[in-house]
């Protein structure tokens, strides 16, 4: 038998579509999957052939392509028009886009009202920041028929709120707290929820207590999956958190580029005859 035969005869079939269920059959075989951050159709396209399962359209497109200092300054119409274009570049994966700040907290109608535009926009899961108080609105937007992710510990859109981005649950109390949050999204019918920022134990200890999948940012290897936003994974933004892995240096390879190509322009020796017309 080759290696080629024998590795694919053990490794686990990958369905064509991601559906919700598969990341329900990865948490029961222990199998991590990762999702990325997407908001254009060539990271998305790129991102599908990687084999990334689900691409988020994060309400981060307000600070990572946006130019705005934090997420609350995303809109519910930036959230449609970056969720459309993802959703019309890719067939595979996932697609999970973001209720942006200021179109859920309100209530329940609010959510569905804007959870409907989302799905009509290309998204099959919606995900919103918060536990306990934003129950309502999961319950509502799964009685509509929409799919949720919860996302609790480090809220971006809470930051003014939680003093800026820091570790959440350290203490016993916090601790506790985060737990009922999680198995009360859990109880109003989320189907998965992100950890962002939450000491490696408390993440692992959630995921085992949890029958949905956890998806940890900054919330160490216990979680079901990993996320993160693609232009940290790739080293296209600057930011460099404890928690954050560049997988490739796309700013150094991207200025390197445009400074080769400034040069080239500048001596006439790009465009040469081969780029050039008769
Ligand atoms: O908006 C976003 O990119 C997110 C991830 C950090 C999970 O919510």
């Amino acid at each position: 038998m080759t290696a080629a035969s024998s590795s694919s005869s053990t490794a686990p079939k990958r369905p064509a579509t991601v559906r919700i269920r598969h990341l329900f059959e990865a948490k029961a075989q222990g199998r991590p999957f990762s999702m990325l951050t997407a908001y254009d159709q060539f990271s998305a396209q790129v991102f599908e052939a990687a084999g990334i399962e689900v691409l988020l359209i994060g309400d981060s497109v307000g600070s990572t392509v946006l130019g705005h200092e934090t997420t609350t300054a995303t809109t519910h119409q930036d959230m449609l028009t970056f969720t459309g274009a993802v959703a019309r570049s890719v067939r595979r994966p996932l697609i999970v886009a973001d209720l942006a700040f200021g179109s859920y907290e309100a209530g329940p109608v609010d959510a569905v009202r804007h959870g409907v535009e989302l799905v009509r926009a290309g998204a099959q899961m919606i995900k919103l920041e918060g536990g306990t108080p934003v129950t309502p609105q999961v319950s509502a937007l799964v009685a509509a028929g929409i799919p949720v992710m919860g996302h609790l510990g480090f809220t971006p859109q809470s930051v003014n709120a939680l003093s800026g981005h820091r570790v959440q649950g350290r203490d016993d109390h916090a601790a506790d707290q985060l737990l009922r949050d999680a198995r009360a999204l859990q109880e109003a019918g989320a189907s998965a929820v992100v950890l962002e920022l939450v000491p490696a134990a408390l993440a692992s200890r959630i995921t085992a207590e949890l029958d949905i999948p956890t998806v940890g940012i900054g919330a160490g290897p216990g979680c079901d999956g990993q996320v993160l936003v693609w232009q940290d994974m790739a080293g296209l933004s600057d930011f460099r958190g404890k928690f954050v892995k560049a997988f490739a240096d796309l700013r150094g390879d991207l200025q390197r580029a445009a400074e080769q190509y400034r040069s080239e322009v500048e001596s006439r020796s790009y465009p040469g005859p081969e780029h050039s017309f008769e």
